[in-house]
């Protein structure tokens, strides 16, 4: 078969311009979306999921048609006997001609670490559980960026699900609804199996924002309704940004589509929140954006420049330990790095939008590849952070390799709370400045 004149330059192009990657893999394009439908009655919880809500404490979230069903979850840790019980509140938003259902959000707790919890939402439908975050190390984190609704989404949601883990951290671009409401519900559907049996943590990507002129001026009305993060209980005033402490771990989760100047609400939180960290209780700090501050691929270049500009200095002078993006539908690790420069106390970076959403995968990178950036694929995929101690985590990326998960990418990583190198800022964030950390 004869190749047209456009592939073999394509081709040509990607052999060169595509970095470190595994010349065996052939990489596959876009795949369909996936639709879920809710098959239970109108007063069955659907699109359940659970996000952290401060110290053990867990919101749980779902959507029912039927307005009248109480916004009320029962739990306990044995299957059918529950002897907890919470009320909490419900909220709905309407964006054009769509009225989305009764979204509840309702806080359990306090919970024991490491603990199943059985619940039911609202007195109706089936019964879930969840396992809460362990009380000390190990504890470990997946991350999945720009996940969609796709047959590829579905490949990375297994991969995830066949192995276990505490935490999923997602640094934004959910459903790629993309206005077309119904689309929400229906990822909300897709992930249910994952994030109602473990706490996923989100933050805003700029296919969350459904911004309309006059009408919808500020955006993220499906966002903000369905996906109600810790942000009071981390003292901040937007749900587009917020923080929580996990294990020995403290995260911080910013906007990228929020006002980040020095004058905005963000960075003021920002420098009181870091300003509030005792590396003696969480030694490790990680940070997540959409939009990456480092970046050699030629898609969305430059989009992350002025926040990386705005905040980067604080993230290094309070020795952030991990800078995870999205955003750019591919993987790439960079070494610890400070103003574009190597730099042993600043934070690894990594991208890591390559969940699996319906545009496909960002193939073109720069070339040469920068000093900076140790590995960079075109491949979906998701992460996992396994945090062994204080002072020692494994990163690791798992490409999709179609029905497989093949680790393609990985790292040991040393906190700069234990290490002597970079003490100098990390004792200025110790509650006690005088004792070693
Ligand atoms: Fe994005």
């Amino acid at each position: 078969m004869e190749l047209p004149l456009s592939h073999l330059i394509l081709f040509c192009l990607l052999l060169f311009t595509t970095g470190r990657v595994s010349p065996e893999y052939t990489r596959p394009g876009p795949r369909p979306l996936i639709s879920r439908q809710h098959n239970g009655s109108e007063s069955d919880p659907q699109q359940v999921h659970i996000s952290l809500a401060g110290k053990d404490h867990m919101r749980i979230t779902w959507v029912t048609s039927d307005k009248k069903v109480q916004s009320r979850v029962e739990y306990g840790k044995s299957p059918g006997k529950y002897d907890g019980a919470a009320g909490g509140e419900s909220t709905s938003y309407q964006y054009f001609l769509y009225r989305s259902g009764k979204i509840h959000h309702v806080k359990i707790g306090p919970l024991e670490p490491s603990t199943t919890y059985y619940y039911s939402c609202g007195g109706h439908g089936p019964e879930f559980s969840f396992r809460t975050p362990p009380g000390s190390f190990p504890v470990e984190f997946t991350v999945a960026g720009d996940l969609g609704q796709t047959e590829w989404t579905a490949s990375t949601l297994a991969h995830i699900g066949s192995k276990d883990y505490d935490v999923l951290l997602l640094p934004g671009d959910l459903s790629y609804a993309d206005a077309q409401q119904p689309l929400w519900d229906s990822f909300g559907r897709l992930v249910q199996p994952y994030a109602s049996t473990r706490p996923w943590m989100v933050t805003q990507g700029n296919h969350e924002l459904e911004a309309f002129p006059i009408i919808y001026p500020h955006g993220f009305e499906a966002y903000n309704a369905r996906w109600q993060m810790p942000h009071q209980e981390s003292r901040s005033t937007s749900n587009l940004y917020y923080s929580f402490d996990v294990t020995g771990a403290h995260i911080i989760m910013l906007g990228s589509y929020a006002d980040f100047d020095s004058s905005s609400d963000q960075y003021g939180w920002l420098k009181a929140d870091l300003s509030s960290i005792d590396r003696k209780v969480t030694p490790w700090v990680f940070v997540l954006i959409h939009a990456p501050w480092y970046s050699s691929n030629l898609a969305h270049k430059g989009e992350g420049e002025s926040m990386r500009k705005a905040m980067e200095k604080m993230l290094y002078d309070a020795r952030v330990d991990v800078v995870f993006a999205g955003h750019v539908h591919a993987y790439e690790r960079f070494t610890r790095v400070f103003d574009n420069k190597v730099d042993q106390c600043g934070p690894m970076h990594v991208t890591i939008g390559d969940g699996g959403n319906r545009e496909g995968l960002a193939m073109l990178f720069e070339s040469p590849c920068p000093s900076i950036s140790v590995y960079r694929e075109p491949s979906f995929g998701h992460g996992r952070l396994r945090v062994v101690n204080a002072s020692h985590a494994h990163w690791s990326w798992h490409r999709n390799n179609d029905n497989d998960s093949v680790v393609a990418d990985g790292i040991w990583l040393e906190s700069f709370a234990s290490s002597a190198a970079c003490k100098d800022v990390t004792n200025l964030l110790s509650k006690s400045p005088n004792d070693e950390l």
